[in-house]
């Protein structure tokens, strides 16, 4: 396609939208081109001189704010989300352009190939699986540096694996040419909700949307000032580029637009409820004539308020991923929910001011639990992507870091709450195929999602278990028993789709990605965190012990003897770190996770009523026989592989190895008689606390700032920067905090993939608080309840943030922390332990700048403030 034709097409295309999907695919100069046709095709002089933030945006500065409207999805639009659904938001004038996401609306899965099976093999090839597996662990043990070139013997195609899409656009035109003037869009973050204002030079046009959950709706709002009339509005749909079919757009009353189709022919099928309200006005709903599929708007009149609600669904079922639904994943028809939705939305609020009024209640009840401050100034004089232009790394900004601590939880929250887990993208999404599918990748980025839930106090985590326990358990175990022969629990890989993608997914240089049976180890430690931070023992009993339970029964048939060093150690075989190979024995990650996965089982069984004592004592004696993934190599550092093959300057983008620094705790809570146990070539090792953190630091310095050969993401330097806050390194901390923010952040705080990319992953905007927590207060989890916890107060607070408070913290065993300094110390810290503690009160130690502060027993109900340091 040449110049001259994109620019034909986009003339034909429908306005904005068209602009924007292909600019961004084109060479930058002509992108600049479209985008100066863009501005004057919009007539609207944008007055970009204006440097004070709207008077309705919060006097705190918390929210993010912009003076023209957003031309690049990823880069520029604003998202709002209840979790069910999710849209994103250009701040157009006349005619405003929202892109819209329905939370399970996916390609591909047994909707689109009924043969679909997970991405497994067949119940015939067990046998033959089996002695694969046997055939590729002597090769390993055999060779002479413990590893094997290739696995895909017992991988699989990744079938209809499908991916996340767009929901389509819903259209905004109000009948008024402009010019217009006195423009500002701005997102709060108090309330959620978008507002964008402008003027036509005799009245001023306020339009906001939100995401409701109570309402699992979405709300979009127009008035004018003035008592002014609105001019005509239309509300239309369209999926333009999406890649979407043309749906069926008619008409189910004088205000419903009524949205059908089927994401692809076979594929899932979606429905959109749109209605509008204009109380003073009319509201009419007309078909177009002679359109197939058939096409429809509504148009308001005569009003000076309108608004519209959208509620959309999809006939995915996450809990018909099972045999006995014969992983179908379908239920009913979405029209009836819906319907059922929109009129007890009628009943319960019929203004927009009560459907604001509830949102707002909801939205607050959710994040405001815990509040933390950086003793950052406000400024309200410079445009949020200004802010961002200036921001350099090291030098720092407060008050940016504040406000993208809060965006982090404003993401999560908005995402989080559905019937599914917020995925790559949370639940935004602009194409048909999004980037890894926008799926549910396990091998750091849906763990990075929910490190600050606990600790920053939200109630989000539901739809994670409930997505794991439907849909990774139930063909995880079919995958257990076919590709490893073991008929105990469950198992998953790398990447996870919502169609229970379980099996090692089969593609180019395939098993750096696929080769991950740890996913579900590695997500029990968030089960095991739920249950360890709330204390919640209806919980565990009913949902997080079962799920446990089953992912350690499956790892502990998994470990074999290791016949390559023959130490009497057992080990994971064939493992490769995550997207690493070499493909080997012994992998540090894998030992260390299912090291802590075991510690789990006996911390948790008692709590879970469980008397099935043969495996508590399989999992105490497989844990002390287990190698546990901890050595120092050759040159200092903390080894990735039993065989000691590091590369020094091996920048990859995972610090797999040192999961038990942070996220986990096998290294930050390292004690030599639990894991010291370890004889290399006769020589018995007894590494210190202090062997194994220094070798961990040198191996973190090493894999440098997050930046090398495809290695470029936010997240890994979100990673890096809570890394190096758990080794109390404030200067490294702040410096690769600080860096992700110049580098990977997007005038509307995204985190994208790589510079400057169009490319949006949601992890390091959600990881960005857990690392930003772990520089203010650690405890991080220890292998038994006998053990104190230690509870560390800001263990690496940078300079910039030298003054500030949080209140509401959460630490394990139900535990509530206030802590506030000054002049970069420690004010005041009061600890609060739940009334309930189900049994498990435990020693605290509480430490500050090295030296312990003071030490409690968490009694239930007992409170202790320290106000000297
Ligand atoms: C169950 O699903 C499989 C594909 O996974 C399909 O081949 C089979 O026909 C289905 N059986 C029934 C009874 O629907
Ligand atoms: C598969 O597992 C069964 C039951 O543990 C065992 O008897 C059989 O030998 C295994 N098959 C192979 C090929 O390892
Ligand atoms: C327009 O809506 C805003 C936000 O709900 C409200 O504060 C304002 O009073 C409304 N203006 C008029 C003229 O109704
Ligand atoms: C339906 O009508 C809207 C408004 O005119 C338009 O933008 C959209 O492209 C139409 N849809 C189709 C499939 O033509
Ligand atoms: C769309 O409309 C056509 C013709 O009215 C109808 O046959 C088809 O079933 C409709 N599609 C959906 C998804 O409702
Ligand atoms: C163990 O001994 C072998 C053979 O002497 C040697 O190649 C290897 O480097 C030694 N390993 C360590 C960790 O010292
Ligand atoms: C290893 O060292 C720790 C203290 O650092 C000590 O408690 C433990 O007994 C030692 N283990 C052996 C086997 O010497
Ligand atoms: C932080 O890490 C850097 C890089 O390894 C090191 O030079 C510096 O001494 C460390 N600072 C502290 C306080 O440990």
């Amino acid at each position: 396609m040449d110049f001259f034709q994109v620019l034909a097409n986009c003339v034909r295309s429908s306005f904005l939208l068209g602009f924007t999907t292909l600019r961004r695919t084109l060479p930058y100069p002509v992108q600049v081109f479209l985008k100066h046709l863009l501005i004057v095709l919009s007539v609207v002089t944008y007055d970009s001189s204006s440097r004070f933030a709207p008077p309705a945006f919060p006097s705190s500065g918390n929210g993010l704010w912009y003076t023209t409207p957003g031309t690049i999805w990823a880069q520029d639009f604003l998202p709002i989300g209840n979790g069910y659904l999710g849209a994103m938001l250009p701040g157009g004038t006349s005619h405003e352009v929202t892109q819209l996401n329905i939370e399970s609306l996916w390609s591909g899965g047994p909707f689109q190939d009924s043969s679909y099976n997970g991405g497994n093999h067949f119940p015939s090839q067990q046998t033959q699986m089996a002695e694969h597996m046997q055939n590729i662990r002597e090769t390993i043990f055999s060779s002479s540096t413990g590893t094997i070139d290739n696995i895909d013997r017992i991988m699989t195609p990744s079938g209809a694996y499908g991916s996340y899409a767009s929901a389509g656009y819903l259209l905004a035109t109000l009948d008024s040419t402009g010019p217009f003037s006195e423009y500002a869009r701005w997102l709060d973050l108090n309330e959620a909700v978008s507002h964008t204002t402008w003027s036509d030079g005799s009245s001023t046009f306020l339009r906001e949307s939100f995401c409701s959950h109570p309402l699992q709706g979405c709300v979009q709002y127009l008035n004018i000032t003035d008592s002014g009339v609105l001019p005509a509005l239309t509300y239309a749909y369209t999926v333009a580029e999406t890649g979407l079919p043309a749906p069926n757009v008619t008409c189910l009353d004088d205000a419903t637009l009524i949205i059908r189709n089927y994401v692809s022919i076979p594929g899932m099928l979606y429905e959109i409820l749109a209605q509008a309200q204009a109380p003073g006005g009319f509201v009419s709903c007309s078909e177009v004539p002679g359109s197939n599929p058939p096409n429809a708007t509504l148009t308001v009149t005569g009003a000076s308020e309108a608004w519209i609600s959208w509620f959309g669904g999809t006939n995915y079922d996450m809990t018909a991923g099972n045999t006995a639904a014969n992983y179908s994943f379908q239920g009913p028809d979405p029209h009836n929910s819906l319907a059922a939705l929109l009129s007890s939305a009628n009943m319960r609020a019929p203004s927009y001011a009560e459907l604001l009024d509830e949102h707002i209640k909801d939205y607050t009840s959710i994040v405001t639990p815990f509040s933390l401050d950086l003793g950052q100034t406000p400024d309200l004089n410079t445009p949020t992507n200004q802010i961002l232009a200036e921001y350099q790394a090291s030098v720092g900004n407060p008050y940016l870091e504040w406000v993208l601590f809060n965006y982090g939880r404003y993401l999560l929250a908005s995402s989080a709450r559905g019937i599914l887990p917020a995925n790559l993208q949370g639940k935004w999404a602009e194409g048909y195929s999004n980037p890894w599918g926008a799926d549910y990748h396990s091998n750091i980025n849906i763990q990075m999602n929910y490190w600050s839930a606990e600790m920053s106090n939200m109630d989000v985590t539901k739809s994670l278990f409930d997505y794991i326990q439907n849909t990774w358990g139930p063909r995880g175990a079919y995958t257990a028993q076919v590709l490893y022969n073991i008929s105990e629990g469950f198992v998953t890989h790398g990447e996870m789709n919502i169609f229970g993608h379980t099996g090692m997914k089969l593609g180019g240089n395939s098993a750096q990605w696929a080769n991950y049976p740890e996913s579900n180890a590695w997500m029990m430690i968030h089960v095991w965190d739920h249950f360890d931070y709330t204390n919640d023992v209806d919980w565990w009993k009913t949902q997080g012990w079962p799920l446990v339970k089953s992912v350690a029964s499956f790892h502990l048939e998994k470990l074999v003897e290791d016949l390559y060093f023959n130490d009497l150690t057992l080990v994971t075989v064939p493992c490769n770190s995550p997207e690493q190979v070499p493909i080997t024995l012994g992998c540090s990650h894998a030992q260390q996770l299912i090291w802590q996965l075991f510690n789990a089982i006996e911390q948790g069984y008692e709590a879970a009523g469980d008397t099935d004592t043969a495996f508590l004592d399989a999992v105490v004696s497989k844990r002390v026989q287990m190698d546990k993934g901890l050595r120092i190599g050759s040159w200092g550092q903390l080894q990735e592989w039993k065989v000691d093959m590091d590369v020094i300057h091996d920048t990859h983008r995972h610090l797999s190895h040192l999961i038990g620094l942070y996220p986990g705790y096998a290294i930050a809570s390292y004690s030599p008689s639990l894991q010291g146990d370890l004889i290399i070539n006769g020589t018995f090792m007894n590494y210190t606390k202090e062997d194994i953190l220094n070798a961990a630091a040198i191996s973190l310095t090493y894999r440098g700032m997050g930046t090398g050969d495809d290695a470029d993401a936010g997240w890994e330097k979100i990673w890096r920067a809570a890394a190096w806050a758990q080794l109390a390194n404030e200067t490294e901390f702040y410096k690769g905090l600080t860096y992700a923010i110049e580098r990977n952040f997007a005038p509307n705080l995204f985190s994208l993939y790589t510079a400057g990319s169009t490319i949006f992953q949601i992890d390091a905007n959600l990881g960005y608080p857990a690392a930003v927590l772990n520089a203010l207060l650690q405890a991080p989890d220890v292998a038994n309840i006998g053990i104190p916890l230690q509870v560390t107060l800001l263990p690496a607070l940078p300079p910039a943030w030298s003054s500030g408070e949080m209140r509401g913290a959460r630490i394990r065993g139900g535990i509530t922390v206030d802590l506030a300094w000054n002049a970069g110390k420690p004010t005041t810290v009061t600890f609060i332990i739940d009334r309930d503690l189900a049994g498990r009160e435990r020693d605290v130690v509480v430490n500050y700048g090295g030296k312990v502060v003071t030490q409690f027993r968490s009694n239930g109900g007992y409170i202790q403030t320290i106000s000297s340091f």
